[in-house]
């Protein structure tokens, strides 16, 4: 080994030790400096490079190189060594400023689902649950869908197990299209009266745009007991957009068809934006439709074993979309998807 080479171990390990003891980023600068700087000690034996045997200068060139690389990695390791260090007492130096904590949102959808359920409760409705994995006959035969109702086919409601049953068996399973099928599955479970909301989700296969989604949630009600009018669901409904949309809002009712009421009708509120004079958001008509809602059917009292000579009730169906829609003017509903949450700080 030449003298050199010698010179550049006992360099190497000199800064080993340096390093070793340095504590801030000073200490290391100046290590830097006296080992790699300008006129630093390694610059300085590397040029006495030049006066070394033509033979030995492969070998000789070889060390200096490894030597210049294990120096700077010492002073690498010293660096994030003294970084480390300082992070972590920032981390635990009491006198620094809270971190700020994002505190969470709720989301609009549940927002409106509360007040709905708040509103109905006030009005002595208690909720109903129901499962979103349903079968054919709670949601569509009890209901008195027609077998060849368009809803019913494999290109409009999720079925599962089609490869073993028929999309008309009764036993099949679908995901529920609507909350309609807790109104079976209350009435089978309960005599009257009753009178329950149900604020659940619903799937179709819509494809997704600004107004359809392939999964929704809907606010079901259902009241049954003797002599219920259409007077008391007008006026149920009407307590409910006022407590929901504000005081002035007024509703009006437009004959519709269902299978399971009847008679069926439409509910509108008066645009909440424009009062009802007329805007964008109600097309200029100054109304909104809400509700589908009616007096229930008697076949649908017929299928789970209510008396339909004593009994009689009414029936309502909510978009929550829609009401968080027009309550929060949202445009588009995939934005209540996107789970974007600039958008969900609004609320
Ligand atoms: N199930 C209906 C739908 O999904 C909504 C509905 C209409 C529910 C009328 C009702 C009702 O209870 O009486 O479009």
């Amino acid at each position: 080994m030449t003298e050199l080479e010698n010179e550049l171990l006992a360099l190497q390990a000199e800064v080993q030790t340096a390093v070793g003891a340095v504590k801030d980023e000073a200490g290391l600068e100046e290590c830097r400096a006296k080992y790699l700087g300008r006129k630093g000690l390694l610059p300085a034996m590397m040029s006495k490079l030049g006066s070394v045997p033509k033979e030995d200068k492969p070998a000789v060139g070889k060390t200096v190189n490894a030597v210049k690389q294990q120096i700077q990695a010492y002073l690498d390791e010293c660096a994030s060594r003294i970084h480390q260090a300082a992070e972590e007492k920032a981390a635990l130096d009491i006198s620094l400023p809270a971190r700020r904590h994002h505190i969470g949102h709720r989301h609009p959808i549940s927002l409106v689902m509360d007040s709905a359920v708040t509103i109905f409760r006030r009005m002595g409705f208690t909720v109903a649950d129901g499962p979103d994995l349903e079968n054919v006959w709670d949601n569509f035969d009890a209901l008195n869908a027609p077998q060849d109702h368009p809803s019913r086919t494999p290109e409009d409601t999720f079925y599962f197990d089609l490869d073993k049953r028929d999309w008309l068996d009764p036993e099949t399973m679908i995901l529920r299209t609507q909350t309609s099928d807790v109104q079976i599955r209350t009435m089978k479970a309960h005599k009257p009266p009753v009178r329950i909301v149900c604020p659940g989700r619903c799937y179709r296969r819509d494809t997704p745009d600004a107004t359809h989604g392939m999964s929704f949630h809907q606010i079901e009600g259902l009241y049954v007991d003797e002599n219920v009018s259409l007077a008391d669901l007008k006026g149920t409904l009407a307590e409910f957009s006022r407590q929901m949309f504000g005081e002035k809002t007024k509703i009006r009712f437009r004959p519709h068809f269902f299978p399971f009421t009847e008679p069926s009708v439409e509910c509108d509120a008066s645009c909440i934006v424009c009062g009802g004079a007329g805007c964008r958001v109600c097309k200029g008509s100054g109304w909104i439709e809400i509700a589908g809602a009616g007096l229930v059917n008697p076949a649908v009292f017929a299928n789970v074993g209510y008396d339909v000579d004593k009994v009689s009730g009414f029936a309502f169906g909510f978009g929550l979309e829609r009401i968080a829609m027009i309550r929060y003017g949202i445009n588009d509903l995939r934005l209540l998807y996107d789970n974007d949450v600039r958008f969900l700080h609004q609320f």
